[in-house]
């Protein structure tokens, strides 16, 4: 970064911190109840688990490969999208071959992960608090393991889909449906051709529904389809998944300005650096912690307007908005 970028980025930093608000976010994190913690945790290992059982071996002459791919989808990260697919699962009944369906969103996520962290995208060097893939594998690599990526999560939810079992052809199509070019791909490209333009909300809510919410619906979509629920529960899943996907990037772009590196795993202020469109670059920052507040509030109402055990969903969705990381 040149030194006049730099002075620009600590300029914005500042002018977009609010102590206050910086307290109010510390302070709703201490409130995160404890259950719910032990209970994230509980369902973040239990997905973990489904995600390393469809890890490639490394083995092989494409061993790099299969170890550029292993390497990003083994080192953690919050594992929202595949609890989301186990959690609508289990609350609407009997939960079918839920595994597949998980490790298949984690991988897709992963792969967005890595091309968005390329050089030629947000060229970041930091991810989920390792060096990102192109700067372990190279770019070459890290391209071809997000490739690998996306078509292996494919392979393995058709695969599960042979039997012909209908709630899983539709599990598979939402999330597939939610990556895509009417999904995150569409959302990346407006995003990145909206670098160093001023923007006005709609479009910021295009790139923000479609890079990051359409990826939440599809986890919350496949779940309740795998769990069998019909379609008049599935608009308010819908509500839900969109409330809670916006919201989750309205706190990821608040997190990039006033996040702590250590505790997110990625760097901080790569907005700025590349100067894009956020909530709080447009709105500032009280308004977005507002606006994704009401958005989880709303959120909420979708659940509870459904007959299901919905308080870990509930609790999830306070979470989104009071996360460190
Ligand atoms: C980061 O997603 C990319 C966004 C859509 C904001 P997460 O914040 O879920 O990243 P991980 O999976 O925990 O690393
Ligand atoms: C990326 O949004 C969403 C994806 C589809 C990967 P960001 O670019 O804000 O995500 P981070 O902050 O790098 O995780
Ligand atoms: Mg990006
Ligand atoms: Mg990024
Ligand atoms: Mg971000």
């Amino acid at each position: 970064m040149t030194s006049r970028r730099k002075i620009h980025q600590q300029r914005m930093v500042r002018a977009l911190s609010n102590s206050k608000i910086d307290k109010e976010i510390k302070d709703n994190n201490d409130d995160i109840k404890t259950n719910f913690k032990d209970e994230l945790k509980k369902r973040t290992n239990i997905v973990t688990e489904y995600i390393k059982s469809f890890m490639p071996k490394e083995e092989g002459y494409q061993k790099t490969l299969f170890e550029a791919m292993n390497y990003s989808l083994d080192a953690g990260g919050k594992r929202l999208r595949p609890v989301l697919v186990y959690e609508f699962s289990r609350v609407f009944g009997k939960s079918l071959d839920v595994a597949p369906f998980c490790a298949a969103i984690e991988m897709i996520h992963t792969y967005s992960l890595i091309h968005d962290d390329l050089p030629a995208l947000d060229n970041d060097d930091l991810r989920r608090s390792r060096p990102t893939n192109h700067k372990v594998f190279g770019e070459a690599m890290a391209i071809l393991a997000g490739d690998g990526l996306l078509n292996h999560a494919h392979e393995i939810m058709l695969n599960s889909c042979l039997d012909g079992d209908i709630k899983k052809i539709k599990a598979a199509h939402a999330i597939s449906s939610g990556a895509g070019i009417y999904g995150m791909i569409g959302g990346q490209v407006v995003d990145v051709e909206s670098e160093g333009k001023k923007i006005d909300i709609d479009k910021l809510n295009f790139i923000h529904n479609y890079k990051t919410a359409a990826m939440i619906v599809g986890s919350c979509l496949a779940g309740a389809y795998l769990g069998g629920a019909g379609e008049e529960d599935i608009k308010k899943v819908k509500d839900y998944a969109l409330s809670i996907g916006l919201a989750f990037q309205i706190e990821d772009d608040i997190l990039d300005i006033i996040g702590d590196e250590k505790k997110l795993g990625k760097k901080i202020g790569s907005d700025i650096a590349n100067e894009k469109a956020t909530y709080p670059s447009l709105l500032g920052m009280q308004e977005s912690v507002k606006i994704a507040r009401e958005l989880v509030e709303k959120a909420k109402k979708a659940i509870l307007d459904l007959d299901i055990d919905g308080s870990f969903l509930i609790d999830l969705a306070d979470y989104i908005v009071s996360r460190d990381h």
